[in-house]
């Protein structure tokens, strides 16, 4: 059983996607391990205590990155993770943290990368005008929002669309993505070839 270790600062509503997913049976041969959150009263920390799961708050209290990142890597040991899933983890790993689960830690980003890295990437989408817009879920490399691809999903932007209405749009396909990408991992039956992410032979 592959063991996941989720780290969220918000909503956490794409945890709260994956552990549905795994609760239904439609995410098979993995469970979440715990739930990491930098912020102690990020919602999705008490969503995870609800379910019964093992949900912890380490804060950073003005520690330096690496040092923070210590404590969670140290943390994520212990509960024995295999992947790591940063599902709405609003702070920058250091590159020890990185180094420490090669390849194994999964980042969602509400763009079509490598278009709109960064923050506010609906809002990026719809200013620039694009058509097309969805959500990328991708291997954490040492750059912001730019390792190997694992899956994408698109959304149309309608002539009716705000922000709000396509960010929303988003995150829909964001809760599917997730769980696709996940499954695909833990299938053992892909591997990187450059910056691309396909079937083994
Ligand atoms: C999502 O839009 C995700 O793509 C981005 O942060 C947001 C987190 O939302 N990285 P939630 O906390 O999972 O609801």
């Amino acid at each position: 059983m592959t063991r996941l270790g989720i780290l969220l600062s918000g909503r956490g509503s794409n945890f709260l996607a994956i552990a549905d997913n795994i609760a239904a049976g439609s995410l098979t041969n993995c469970e979440i391990a715990v739930v990491i959150s930098n912020k102690a009263d990020a919602p999705g920390l008490d969503a995870a205590r609800n379910r019964g799961l093992t949900a912890v708050a380490i804060e950073a209290n003005g520690r330096k990155r690496a040092e923070h990142d210590a404590e969670i890597i140290a943390t994520l040991r212990a509960h024995q993770v295999d992947y790591v899933i940063l599902a709405g983890y609003m702070r920058l790993l250091s590159p020890g943290f990185i180094q420490a689960f090669p390849q194994r830690i999964l980042n969602i980003h509400p763009s079509l990368l490598p278009a709109f890295p960064g923050l506010d990437a609906q809002q990026q989408a719809f200013d620039y005008g694009v058509h097309v817009a969805g959500c990328t879920v991708h291997f954490v490399d040492e750059q912001l929002d730019h390792g190997v691809i694992i899956t994408q999903r698109t959304v149309p932007v309608l002539d009716t669309d705000d922000e709000p209405t396509l960010a929303r749009r988003i995150l829909t396909e964001e809760h599917i993505a997730y769980s696709e990408a996940i499954a695909k991992v833990i299938s053992g039956k892909y591997e990187i070839s450059g910056r691309r992410y396909i079937r083994k032979k």
